[in-house]
């Protein structure tokens, strides 16, 4: 196939898990030039070559900045943009506080529309092409969300928010509704385009035991689909999931004995964690998904990467949007390198780049399709200038390779560090 178009940089391809061998930036492959056409990268290679072998294609030359696979964020409120950084509550009262009001506003179809559009316009600038959203209890939010991502041509995944209980008036559900809406959702939206479903019980404080197996139920119906929702973020949150569910063996088994723990769970923060919810994680192959600026925003605690890595759990970045304090990748990266320091494991720069694009992917199941530079993958591309701002650039300037000029970038960069987004093959 010829290409549509050939882009010249410093292109950044994984061959490998930068978490497997001794070496994390033996995972990692530079290439001069990726040629793509159809909405899919066909070639990796040297400039001329590929010039040559696709004559016709639109040549995009950006010297030496860095060429990677979109930023994927794993967990994110699309409806919390407009109360991002609230100040000074911790996650019970945060929730009440800022982010329970704001959700009751997405009744209204017009609020949602602008919203939804305003949160991918913001992430888009971050250089994020797929993020895997909640969206509120009503319908309407995720018909405005997919609306929006699917002009834009973007992979996404979202779903209704389901609570029927410990929630303010007019944002409840029930059991049967939350069930019914979600499955007429799924018919609507999942497989469309590049949409697709997750199942969304918010957290099991706001399900009664009734709605998670009502969830349950239709998780098994649709088994395609993934499941998403919050396990073992803050302690108060854990004392609390244990007097609603006094029977249960701990948070964990709060959704396991409902049918909701499997390989395409999506579970956020999962910080505190006991051994044995630990080894069912892993054993279920079920993604965990950090996410740092959130943990130190909402004062939850430190992520244990390493040890959670070692033990061959599937984990996913995150913003979580609007508990995080920002849309940027880059800063996520940035605050799991300064969590993993904090417990005695930094992160290399290889492996912030992969967890924030192949690792996000494969706690989605997408691996094969986003979050990598390579043959047969789509082509979401964010091109990143490695100087863009003088802090980033006297810093880059002196850098003895690669890594050391990406790593100011991670820990300093911010939306002027993206030069441009490639969504599904087309610049935006
Ligand atoms: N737990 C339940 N809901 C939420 C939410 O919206 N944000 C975060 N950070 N944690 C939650
Ligand atoms: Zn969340």
């Amino acid at each position: 196939m010829q290409a549509d178009y050939i882009l010249r940089g410093q292109v950044l391809s994984f061959t490998d898990t930068p978490f497997d061998g001794d070496s994390p930036e033996a995972a990692a492959k530079l290439h001069e030039a990726v040629a793509i056409g159809g909405g899919k990268v066909l070639e990796l290679g040297a400039w001329e070559g590929l010039r040559k072998a696709h004559p016709a294609a639109e040549l995009v030359d950006h010297g030496d900045r860095l060429i990677l696979a979109g930023f994927v964020d794993a967990h994110v409120h699309f409806p919390q943009t407009a109360i991002i950084a609230s100040w000074g509550k911790r996650l019970i009262d945060w929730l009440n506080s800022y982010t329970f009001p704001e959700e009751m506003r997405f009744g209204d179809r017009s609020y949602a529309d602008e919203i939804a559009g305003r949160y991918l316009d913001l992430t888009r600038a971050n250089g994020t092409t797929t993020m895997c959203s909640y969206c509120t209890i009503h319908p309407e939010s995720v018909d405005a969300f997919f609306t929006a991502a699917q002009a834009r041509g973007q992979r996404v995944v979202a779903g209704k928010t389901c609570m029927d209980r410990n929630a303010p008036d007019g944002l409840r559900d029930t059991a049967q509704s939350a069930h019914d809406d979600s499955a007429a959702l799924i018919a609507r939206w999942h497989g469309v385009d590049r949409l697709s479903y997750a199942i969304t019980p918010r957290f099991s404080p706001t399900s009664t035991p009734e709605q998670l197996e009502a969830m349950g139920a239709l998780w098994a119906d649709h088994p395609d689909c993934l499941m998403q929702t919050h396990l073992s973020e803050q302690t108060d949150e854990i004392a609390w999931v244990k007097s609603l569910f006094p029977k249960a063996r701990d948070y964990l088994d709060t959704y396991e004995q409902f049918g909701l723990l499997g390989a395409r769970g999506l579970y956020g923060h999962a910080i505190h964690l006991e051994d044995r919810e630990r080894a069912r994680l892993r054993e279920v192959g079920a993604a965990l998904v950090h996410c740092p600026t959130s943990n130190t925003f909402i004062g939850s605690g430190l992520f244990d990467m390493a040890g959670l890595m070692a033990e061959g759990q599937r984990i996913g970045l995150a913003t979580d949007t609007g508990g995080g304090s920002s849309f940027s990748m880059l800063r996520t990266m940035a605050a799991a390198y300064e969590v993993g320091q904090l417990r005695g494991t930094p992160l290399h720069a290889a492996q912030l780049l992969w967890l924030a694009t192949q690792g996000s992917a494969r706690a989605l199941h997408m691996g094969d399709q986003i979050g990598n530079i390579a043959p047969g993958m789509e082509a979401d591309l964010v091109v990143l200038d490695l100087a863009s701002t003088p802090a980033i650039a006297q810093r880059s300037a002196g850098a003895k390779d690669l890594w050391e000029a990406v790593f100011a970038t991670i820990m300093m960069g911010d939306d002027r560090a993206v030069a441009e987004v490639w969504i599904n093959g087309a610049r935006d």
